[in-house]
């Protein structure tokens, strides 16, 4: 049989390595999440990392491993995520030349924050395959090529987890990982089955990511479609050779996760565990929620909340979304008269419901033929489904027809 990439002994050892430089994130039980799911839930917050994510482990690790006249010549990676954050920020701690290329469509915060860290970016090419290209034509110069989930130091950095998460909660039943190219679930596997084998570690990923999924029905890494999801971290379209023979033996679980339940468990986090997560960060919590794993409900559930880094845009859609799926945000249409005091008495019967008006617009044109009425259409604040069905229900009685 084939020897293991990446051991105990390794993610020990890459635990002392990189101690000094990584922080010690909280795992904290937390009331409001073992309320709505049911399982005595404590989250393992590596979105406190200095640059959001986990990747600082195994970027860290990687960077260490390198031979003094390997660190003079640098190291390169093709990532426009938070790989190339880990790396670039530690690149500069250690005084280890960073190059990072990216895609050319690669957003521009991704970029600055890079060059900001003291990376050199090159954007090249239309895609991540056109990247990685250039990544490893660099690479033949000199540099180091650093994958990002398939590079067993990288593996074993981010095994390190998995061994802070046994310390910090001794009575842990159940790991709850987000699997992309696989990396830190790997690391994850090795470490605490090797310490704890009782206790399951789950995969978690998004239904249009599948990764771990598909090489579990193929028995070898495949490549997957790509599709758009919220859990951008995840969607590297494969899982690494590395990782997935770590894996294989070693996972007890793979749920997919449909992109709704992302969706609401990164609005759960902000407002029940008062943090800020990604989608790929958001997706075990998301399998908690949705209903697949009710054989946790009274266990003890480690969620690995492995980052924070999302665009605000996304997340200022993310909260609308999950304002609505909640029954806190509604919109109806009604006709009203388009006399004086038609709107007024609208207003009216909103206020008497308790519900708050946040948006309303005439839509006069389309209104049909009578100009003595017109349509308006009202986005309102109430406090939950039940709420929307009383004002709809005062809306009846009073002559509207939402
Ligand atoms: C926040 C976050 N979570 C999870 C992952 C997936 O990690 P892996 O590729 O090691 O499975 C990534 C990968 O970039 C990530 O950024």
């Amino acid at each position: 049989m084939a020897v293991d990439p990446v051991n105990l002994s390794d993610i020990r050892a890459a635990r002392r390595r990189i101690k000094s430089g990584v922080i010690l994130t909280p795992c904290t039980a937390s009331i409001p999440l073992s309320e709505i799911t049911g399982s005595r839930v404590a989250c393992k917050l590596d979105n406190f990392q200095r640059t959001g994510s986990f990747k600082e482990r195994g970027a860290r690790n990687a960077l260490l491993m390198l031979s003094r006249a390997r660190r003079s010549r640098g190291v390169v990676a093709a990532s426009a995520g938070n790989h190339a954050l880990g790396l670039a920020y530690h690149g500069k701690l250690l005084g280890i030349p960073v190059t990072v290329v990216m895609p050319e469509f690669a957003p521009l915060i991704k970029i600055t924050t890079c060059q900001r860290l003291g990376a050199s970016v090159i954007l090249h090419g239309s895609d991540f395959t056109e990247a990685r290209a250039e990544a490893d034509r660099i690479a033949a110069t000199g540099p180091a090529y650093i994958h990002g989930f398939d590079d067993p130091h990288i593996i074993a950095g981010q095994g390190t987890m998995g061994l802070e998460i046994l310390e910090q909660v001794p009575d842990v039943d159940a790991i709850l990982c987000p699997v992309g190219g696989g990396g830190l679930l790997a690391g994850i596997c090795v470490g605490v089955k090797a310490v704890r084998p009782s206790v399951k570690v789950i995969a978690v990923e998004s239904v249009c990511t599948g990764n771990l999924t598909a090489a579990m029905r193929a028995g070898r890494p495949v490549h997957v479609r790509r599709r758009a999801t919220l859990a951008d971290g995840l969607a590297t379209l494969t899982v690494g050779d590395n990782a997935f023979a770590l894996i294989r033996r070693r996972v007890d679980q793979v749920v997919r996760v449909e992109e709704k339940w992302i969706s609401l468990a990164i609005l759960r986090m902000l407002e029940l565990e008062k943090t800020v997560v990604e989608g790929a960060a958001a997706a075990p919590l998301a399998a908690l929620i949705s209903g697949k794993l009710r054989g946790l409900k009274g266990k003890r559930v480690a969620l690995v909340v492995c980052g924070g880094n999302i665009d605000p845009a996304i997340l200022g859609r993310v909260i609308e979304k999950g304002l609505v799926h909640d029954g806190r945000l509604t919109r109806f249409t009604v006709t009203i008269s388009d006399r004086p005091g038609g709107l007024a008495e609208l207003a009216r019967v909103i206020a008497s419901c308790g519900a708050s008006i946040n948006q309303v617009s005439h839509d006069r044109a389309f209104s049909g033929p009578d100009v003595s009425e017109t349509r308006v259409v009202c986005t309102v604040e109430t406090r939950d489904r039940a709420h929307i069905s009383m004002l709809h229900r005062a809306l009846r009685r009073d002559g509207f027809r939402p």
